[in-house]
C-alpha cells in the first residue's frame, strides 16, 4: 500500500491507473478507522481494481466551538487496517496541501443544507461539499463509497454529482452498529462509561419510531413524540433535533406516504451523536 500527503503523488497514479483502463473507488474518511469506514472500504475493493482512502480531518467543515482540535486521530492503526484490506493508495494531507493560500473556493447544495445537522452546523455541508469535489477531482474515482449513518451527507453529496454532472457514482451503505445497537462512529470515543450506556438511548428510540412506522402510524408528530419521549428518558441525553423528513428533499413532513428519513441528533454529555432511519 502506498502512503502519500501529496496531491501530486495521487495525480500522477491516478494517470497510470487511468491509463492502464483501470477503475477507481476513493472511500473518504476523516481516519480515526472502525468498522463502519471497514464496511465501506470492503465494498469498494469488491467494485473496483483500485481503492483509495483519504484520511483528513478537514478543518473547513468545522465550525467555532466543534470539536476539529480533539477530534481523534491516529494514523498509523488506519494505515493498519487499509493495509489489511487490501487498499491500494491511502491519501493522508496537510490541510495547507489541501488548501492553498488564497483558497476561496466553495460547493454548495442549498436547501439541503440548512435543516437537520445544517440547524445547528450552518457551514459544515459547504465543507463537506468543497472537500469531496476536491477528493473526486483528485482521485478520479469511478464510485465514491459514504456510510448511511451520515445520511444527510450522503443525499447532499447525491445530489451535488446530480446537479453537477459530476463523473462519479455515489455508493451508500448500511449502518454499521456495536452489538448492543450504538451505530459505530469515530465520535463514541469521546464518551466515558456511563455516556456509552447512556448513548443506547438512539438506536432504543429509533428502533420504536421505525416499528411505529411500520406498523402504519401515519402521523409524523405522534412517532416523533414516542422518539422524543423515549430520549428524554434518559437523564445524560439532550435532543438537538428529532426530525421526519422527505427522503429526497429533507423537507419535514406531517404525513408519512412516501419514502422519508427519520433522523435524530441528541447530545450525551458533550458528544453530539446522530442516528437514523429510512422508511
Ligand atoms: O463523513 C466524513 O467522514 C466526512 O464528512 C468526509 C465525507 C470524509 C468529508 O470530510
Amino acid at each position: 500500500m502506498i502512503r502519500t500527503e501529496f496531491i501530486a503523488d495521487v495525480k500522477k497514479l491516478v494517470r497510470e491507473w487511468k491509463s492502464a483502463g483501470l477503475s477507481i473507488g476513493l472511500v473518504p474518511t476523516m481516519g480515526y478507522l472502525h468498522e463502519g469506514h471497514a464496511s465501506l472500504i470492503k465494498k469498494a475493493r469488491e467494485e473496483n481494481d483500485r481503492v483509495i482512502v483519504s484520511d483528513f480531518v478537514n478543518p473547513i467543515q468545522f465550525g467555532v466551538g466543534e470539536d476539529l482540535e480533539s477530534y481523534p486521530r491516529d494514523f498509523e492503526a488506519d494505515c493498519n487496517l487499509c493495509e489489511s484490506l487490501g487498499v491500494d493508495l491511502i491519501f493522508h494531507p496537510s490541510p495547507e496541501e489541501m488548501y492553498l493560500p488564497g483558497f476561496h473556493s466553495h460547493v454548495g447544495v442549498d436547501t439541503l443544507s440548512t435543516n437537520l445537522c445544517g440547524k445547528s452546523r450552518p457551514i459544515h455541508f459547504n465543507g463537506v461539499c468543497t472537500v469531496v469535489t476536491k477528493l473526486f477531482n483528485i482521485s478520479e474515482a469511478d464510485r465514491a463509497y459514504f456510510g448511511q449513518k451520515d445520511a444527510q451527507q450522503l443525499c447532499i453529496v447525491k445530489r451535488m454529482v446530480r446537479d453537477l454532472n459530476m463523473n462519479i457514482s455515489i455508493i451508500g451503505c448500511p449502518i454499521i452498529r456495536e452489538d448492543d445497537g450504538l451505530a459505530k462512529s469515530s465520535r463514541n470515543t469521546y464518551l466515558n462509561a456511563e455516556e456509552r450506556q447512556a448513548a443506547l438511548i438512539l438506536h432504543k428510540a429509533l428502533t420504536k419510531g421505525e416499528e411505529l412506522v411500520k406498523s402504519g402510524e401515519t402521523d409524523a408528530s405522534k412517532v416523533k413524540q414516542a422518539i422524543t419521549d423515549i430520549i428524554n428518558s434518559e437523564p445524560l441525553a439532550k435532543i438537538d433535533y428529532v426530525e421526519i423528513v422527505d427522503a429526497s428533499e429533507l423537507q419535514a413532513v406531517e404525513t408519512i406516504n412516501g419514502e422519508i428519513l427519520c433522523a435524530i441528533a441528541v447530545y450525551i454529555g458533550k458528544t453530539r451523536l446522530i442516528d437514523n432511519f429510512f422508511a
